[in-house]
C-alpha cells in the first residue's frame, strides 16, 4: 500500500473560517505584518508551531477526568514522575508549565554572566533565557547542515571538532553547560544522531562539564535514529530515546511537543544538591514541587502523551507525512531544506527570494505571501529571529533565512497539506513580484514575537 493514512480516527472537530484575500489584506495590515499578532480564528491553516497545538487522545482526555489537584504529593504527580523517570532515566524530575521555564531555573542556577553555554543550535528561548542571566549562548552546527540540499541524515548534529576547540580556546570553567537540542529546530528540524549525542557526552565528560538535552522533540529523534542509523534498525524506539539519555546529565523539556499536551515540561538532572537548588526557584515562581506550574489533569494528559508519542506506528506516519510535504516541493524545484525533518518544513526563504536581502527580511516577506495566498500561518526562522545582539545592539545576516511550517500532530489531513502545496506552488509563481520589508518597531529580546513590520 502507497497511502500512508492516519493512525487515528477523528471524534470532535474545530471548524475552520474561511477568509478571502481581501480579508486577509486588511488583518495582516491589522497584524503589523506580524504572524504572530494575528488572531488564530483568521488563520485557516495554522502552522505557526507544533507547540500545545497538538490534538490529545481520548486516553488523555479520559486521564484528565482522574487529575488529582491535591496541593502536595498529587497521585497525578507520582504518574507524572514514574513516567518520566522510565523513560528518561534521570533522578531527580521537577515540573514547569513548559519548556523555557525549565531553562529559566536551569540557567538561572548555572550560568554565571560571561560564561559561555555551546549548542548545537539554542531555540530562541534558551538563547534568550542565556542572554538574560548575562550569558552567552554559542551555536556550534555540523558542517554538513550549511548545504541545505544534501541528504546527509543528522544534519541536527553538533560540530564535536568544534566544540572540542571551543572549550580548548576558553576552558571548561568558562562553560558551565554543553546542551544538545533534539531535534535541532533552529537548524531545520533536523536530527541528532545517537553516535554524535554519545561524542559530545564523552567530550562533556572529559572536561567535567555537563551535559544537558533539550528534549522536545526526542521521539522523533529517537524514531530518525531507528529509521536512518545502522545499529538501530531493530532497537524499539522507546529504548533508543533510554539508551540517548543515558549519555547526557539532564534535560530541558517541553512537553507541548512530543508528548501532545496543550501546556507542560520539565527539568531533570541527577545531581541532587542542584535539584534542591532548583526546587527553590520553582517553588517562588513555579509552585510546589510536586505540581510546577500545573494542574494535576495537565500531569495525568502529559503522563499518558509521553507513552503515546513513542507509538513507532504513530511516529512512522510523523515522519512519513512530514517527508510527504517535502519530497512534492523537492519535485516541484522549490528551496526547500532536506531531507524532511520531524516536525516541521522549513522553506529556504533566501534562495525562494533571492533578490531580497536578508536585512530586508526574505522569510518575513514569505510568510505574508503564505497568508495572504491561502490563510496560511507560519513563522519566519532566520535573521527577524536571530539577527539582533541584544547586548551590543548590533544586526547581522543570520546563517539562514528559513520560513517554518511547523506541523501541529494529529490535527490536519493529507488534503489539508495538499492545499498547502497548492498555495506554496502559487506564491513560487509569482514570487518575482514580492518585496522586502522592513521592522517599524521591535523589542529588544526576542523581537520576532512582537515586532511591527511593512512592505519597503
Ligand atoms: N526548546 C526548543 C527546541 C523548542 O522548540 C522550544 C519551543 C522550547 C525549547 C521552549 O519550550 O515553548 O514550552 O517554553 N518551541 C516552540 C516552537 C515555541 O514553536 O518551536 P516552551
Amino acid at each position: 500500500m502507497k497511502t500512508i493514512i492516519e493512525p487515528f480516527r477523528i471524534k470532535m472537530v474545530e471548524p475552520i473560517k474561511l477568509t478571502t484575500r481581501e480579508d486577509r489584506e486588511q488583518l495582516i495590515r491589522d497584524a503589523h505584518h506580524n504572524t504572530f499578532l494575528l488572531r488564530a480564528e483568521d488563520v485557516i491553516i495554522d502552522l505557526l508551531t507544533d507547540s500545545g497545538t497538538s490534538a490529545m487522545s481520548s486516553e488523555a482526555w479520559g486521564a484528565m477526568m482522574r487529575g488529582d489537584e491535591s496541593y502536595a504529593g498529587a497521585r497525578s504527580w507520582f504518574r507524572f514522575r514514574d513516567t518520566v523517570k522510565d523513560i528518561f532515566g534521570f533522578e531527580q524530575v521537577i515540573p514547569t508549565h513548559q519548556g523555557r521555564a525549565a531553562e529559566h531555573i536551569l540557567f538561572g542556577v548555572m550560568v554565571k554572566p560571561g560564561s559561555f553555554v555551546p549548542n548545537n543550535t539554542h531555540f530562541d528561548t534558551t538563547r534568550g533565557n542565556i542572554d538574560f542571566v548575562g550569558g552567552h549562548p554559542v551555536d556550534l552546527p555540523c558542517k554538513e547542515a550549511q548545504d541545505l540540499d544534501s541528504d546527509f541524515p543528522f544534519k541536527g548534529n553538533m560540530d564535536t571538532e568544534g566544540l572540542e576547540n571551543f572549550i580548548a580556546e576558553h576552558g571548561a570553567d568558562d562553560i558551565p553547560v554543553i546542551m544538545v537540542t533534539v531535534t535541532n529546530n533552529s537548524g531545520g528540524g533536523q536530527p541528532v544522531s545517537m553516535a554524535n549525542i554519545r561524542e559530545i557526552s564523552r567530550i562533556a565528560r572529559a572536561a567535567g562539564i555537563p551535559f544537558y538535552i533539550d528534549a522536545c522533540r526526542f521521539a522523533e529523534n529517537s524514531h530518525f535514529i531507528k529509521c536512518r542509523e545502522a545499529g538501530y534498525e531493530d532497537v524499539a524506539t522507546i529504548d533508543i530515546a533510554r539508551e540517548m539519555f543515558s549519555y547526557a546529565d539532564g534535560c530541558t523539556m517541553s512537553a507541548k511537543k512530543d508528548s501532545f499536551g496543550n501546556i507542560g515540561g520539565f527539568l531533570c538532572t541527577n545531581d541532587a544538591e542542584l535539584a534542591s537548588q532548583e526546587r527553590n526557584i520553582l517553588i517562588m515562581t513555579e509552585g510546589f514541587p510536586t505540581y510546577g506550574g500545573l494542574a494535576g489533569r495537565d500531569l495525568e494528559a502529559i503522563a499518558v502523551g509521553l507513552r503515546e508519542t513513542l507509538d513507532e506506528h504513530y511516529l512512522d506516519y510523523r515522519l512519513l507525512s512530514t517527508q510527504y510535504v517535502v519530497e512534492h516541493l523537492i519535485d516541484a524545484g522549490i528551496p526547500v531544506m532536506a531531507p524532511a525533518g520531524g516536525h516541521a518544513v522549513y522553506l529556504d526563504a533566501r534562495r525562494f527570494l533571492p533578490h531580497i536581502e536578508p536585512l530586508q527580511y526574505p522569510g518575513q516577506a514569505l510568510s505574508v505571501e503564505l497568508y495572504l495566498e491561502a490563510g496560511i500561518r507560519t513563522a519566519e526562522i532566520g535573521t527577524v529571529m536571530f539577527g539582533l545582539d541584544p547586548q551590543t545592539g548590533k544586526e547581522q545576516p543570520a546563517r539562514l533565512d528559513l520560513l517554518r511550517l511547523a506541523i501541529p500532530r494529529r490535527v490536519y489531513t493529507q488534503s489539508h497539506m495538499d492545499y498547502v502545496l497548492e498555495a506554496i506552488q502559487l506564491v513560487w509563481e509569482r514570487r518575482a513580484a514580492i518585496r522586502g520589508m522592513k521592522i517599524v518597531k521591535a523589542p529588544k529580546f526576542l523581537r520576532h514575537f512582537t515586532a511591527h513590520f511593512d512592505w519597503l
